[in-house]
């Protein structure tokens, strides 16, 4: 209903525009700032987190993308290895530890059959699971050994956007508490990932803020032959899901890749009618993907750049500036990239809320 929508002509426009206040929500009572520690409401035993040295994620969709970029964070604050799988290929290898291992099942809907599906994989040989989910009561909470919610409140659009960033928000306290029980982290550093997490929810307004401009690029561009995503490190991850969220709900054709992969094939692909939206953000590897960017210019393409302020580049065509906030500034860069997804579907007048063939939950595997 337009009741629902709150004055919004789509769901997810509403969404989008929630994401500081389910942020605020996600954090909120979980930081302990004196400790330089997250205070997290979750029950597995401390000594097991410990112990572990392997964390498997499994996840579908936008969730598996949260995994992604959960995969850069823990991999730094805690320094253990991390395997993240999408959840309808996971299998549990013979010979690996499995008392030792921490299997984190990413869900929004808590539904997901091939979720539930890979949970119960690991389950079989005794691994402890731990689910991520904005669903309280869902069928996965009731199956896994604990729960992290990520209150993000009711998500209604077919494509995930406030949960995405909730999602990773959680799973960066998550890496904040394991590394200050590991002692991968000091109290020092531990106080600098909540800072970054505490300016989430700002960080986030001033791009909503600037949707006119965002909206004016998706005008300019409707209609191109493909969009190209290009990020390395925790922009990686925001590529594949800003490609994803693009192709969800406009069916143009759009691609992420890793911005070094760009040379081993998908240059091919670019040509002056395929822009590509590259991530400059200080903590992935702006200059390394700057000279990916300029592959692509010199074949022609627009170069729509995302960059921390003060590190625009003479090949970006047009720059999106977002927030420095350190590791989470690419998670930041994602919520312009919604915008332009949301404002090119819009110019080609697809039905947002409910893309042909989509389903909010996928309940069948
Ligand atoms: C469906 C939705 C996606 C979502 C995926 C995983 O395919 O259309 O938006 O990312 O399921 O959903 P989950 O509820 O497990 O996060």
């Amino acid at each position: 209903s337009a009741a629902g929508k709150a004055g919004h002509d789509h769901y997810m426009h509403k969404e989008i525009h929630e994401q500081p206040n389910a942020l605020r929500q996600a954090i909120s009572g979980r930081i302990d700032e004196l400790a330089g520690n997250a205070s997290l409401d979750i029950d597995l035993d401390d000594r097991f987190l410990q112990a572990i040295d392997e964390i498997h994620i499994v996840a579908c969709g936008t969730s598996y993308h949260a995994g992604l970029y959960a995969k850069e964070l823990l991999e730094e604050l805690v320094d253990i290895t991390v395997r993240v799988d999408l959840a309808s290929e996971y299998e549990v290898c013979d010979g690996h530890d499995t008392r030792r291992t921490l299997v984190v099942a990413v869900t929004q809907s808590g539904e997901t059959a091939d979720t539930l599906s890979a949970i119960r994989r690991a389950k079989a040989p005794g691994m402890t699971t731990l689910a991520v989910t904005n669903t309280v009561g869902s069928t996965i909470t009731r199956e896994v050994d604990d729960s992290l919610f990520i209150k993000a409140g009711p998500e209604i659009g077919v494509a995930a956007t406030k949960t995405f960033v909730s999602q990773v928000t959680a799973l960066a306290l998550f890496a904040t508490y394991l590394g200050r029980l590991r002692g991968t982290l000091t109290a020092g550093e531990g106080v600098d990932i909540l800072g970054n997490i505490r300016q989430l929810p700002n960080a986030v307004q001033s791009v909503l803020d600037s949707e006119s401009r965002i909206r004016r690029l998706a005008d300019q561009y409707t209609g191109s032959d493909a969009f190209f995503f290009i990020g390395r490190g925790p922009a990686y991850p925001v590529a594949l899901e800003s490609a994803l969220k693009l192709k969800e709900i406009s069916y143009a054709h759009a691609e992420g890749f890793a911005a070094g992969e760009l040379k081993h094939g998908p240059l091919a692909l670019v040509t002056e009618n395929t822009p590509v939206l590259a991530f400059l953000n200080q903590s992935a590897s702006p200059e390394e993907t700057l000279n990916n960017v300029k592959e692509v210019e010199s074949r022609g393409a627009p170069v729509i750049c995302l960059s921390t302020p003060g590190e625009t580049a003479s090949f970006c065509n047009h720059t999106i500036e977002i927030p420095d906030i350190g590791r989470l500034e690419p998670l930041v860069a994602n919520v312009a990239l919604q915008l332009f997804a949301y404002h090119v579907a819009h110019e080609m007048g697809r039905p947002i809320d409910k893309p042909r063939n989509l389903a909010k939950s996928v309940t069948v595997e």
